[in-house]
């Protein structure tokens, strides 16, 4: 009970607020997961993962963070050589994830806060090099959307390459047309944008993909997109999953899909991401993330006027917020460089319009008072 009171408002990007009504779903009973009930469970959370991703892809979750799939993507996915397009701390995970898997990679880099441009992979696909490319959909330590959009179109010139995306921060938040942009893997966590407790991720897997799948021998186990394609049909999973996230899960797609409607639900992200940069702007500080490319779910701040981030973090605690200080290596890097560091301000999940202008407006007066 004490710790429910001490429960500070997460500003962070992840994880997100859960609201209470799936945080009860998941005090569920446990259920055998080889029984029919677990099979009409997972039957109903099927289709509407495919509406969230804009799918007839199968949409595979596994009991693990997006990490996970991260690394599933590759292992099943990458038989010659894979480019990684880095612009940031997620994408130049994904990057060592290739390497430790023992599979050739390359890097498509930019300076961290700019975006990856469709011709970048024009230029790298051309090489012949590559039959697979990972693209950051939100990188979330510098607040940037890449256009996956115009990436997709140059990813479609080259028919042996597998598109696959990370859309870990930005799935829920945003509209992303997994079939439209022939993406073959896109991958999400839960806890942030889905507004769901962490431990689970989902993944739209193309038939491309699994036919990749099917020419690699060393696609390991737990992330074996093959055994997790044949339980899937079977309205199953390979090993026993988390029911409770499952539960949660269901509830969490009625509301996103059903009662707050899709649409609806990427129209109030927007608005939230357009007040926060607003915001920043009206108190002299600039976007971190390159113009135009700035992510509706998650904003990165330099703190151009130097404000001491880490005791304002400490008052907004006293308040009941956590904050975020900003991604504590592409800090470091700024420091070194004698540049501004960075903070980020998450507005995903089931966030509100009200409670963002809440926390800026506790941001503010703390600001005013010349911290
Ligand atoms: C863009 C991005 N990719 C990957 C990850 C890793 O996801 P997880 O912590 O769910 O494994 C994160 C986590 O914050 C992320 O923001």
């Amino acid at each position: 009970m004490s710790e429910i009171k001490n429960h500070k408002k997460l500003f962070i990007p992840g994880p997100t607020e859960v609201r209470k009504e799936i945080l009860e779903e998941m005090s569920h009973h446990m259920i055998g997961h080889r029984t029919e009930e677990f099979s009409s469970l997972f039957g109903q959370i099927k289709p509407k993962l495919q509406r969230l991703f804009y799918t007839q892809n199968d949409v595979l979750v596994s009991t693990s963070s997006g990490s996970g799939f991260m690394e599933a993507a590759i292992r099943n996915c990458v038989s010659k050589k894979v480019i990684n397009c880095v612009c940031g701390a997620f994408s130049q995970k994904w990057y060592k994830i290739a390497l430790s898997c023992g599979k050739q990679a390359s890097k498509i880099e930019v300076e961290y806060g700019k975006a990856i441009k469709p011709q970048m992979v024009d230029e790298a696909l051309k090489t012949g090099e590559y039959d697979a490319v990972c693209v950051t959909h939100c990188e979330t330590s510098t607040g940037v959307f890449n256009p996956i959009e115009k990436i997709s179109e140059i990813v479609k010139k080259y028919p042996d390459v597998l598109f696959l995306v990370d859309a870990v921060s930005s799935m829920g938040g945003t509209k992303i047309e997994v079939d439209k942009l022939g993406i073959d893997i896109c991958l999400a966590s839960v806890q942030k944008a889905m507004a769901l407790p962490s431990g689970l991720s989902v993944a739209s897997v193309s038939q491309k993909a699994y036919e990749r799948a099917k020419t690699i021998d060393s696609r390991g186990y737990y992330f074996d997109l093959l055994e997790l394609q044949k339980t899937y049909e079977k309205n199953q999973t390979p090993y026993t999953p988390s029911i409770s996230h499952l539960y949660a899960l269901r509830k969490q797609l009625d509301y996103i899909v059903d009662e707050e409607g899709l649409e609806n639900r990427f129209k109030r992200h927007r608005q939230m991401a357009d007040f926060v940069r607003n915001w920043a702007v009206e108190n002299e500080m600039k976007m971190f993330s390159e113009l135009g490319y700035e992510s509706d779910t998650v904003s990165c701040i330099s703190n151009t006027k130097g404000f001491d981030l880490k005791s304002i973090k400490q008052e907004l605690l006293n308040k009941g917020y956590l904050a975020d200080t900003g991604y504590r290596t592409l800090n470091e890097k700024l420091t070194q460089e004698g540049k501004p560091t960075t903070f980020r301000i998450a507005h995903m999940g089931d966030m509100q319009m009200t409670d963002i202008q809440d926390y800026l407006n506790e941001i503010e007066t703390i600001f005013k008072r010349g911290k």
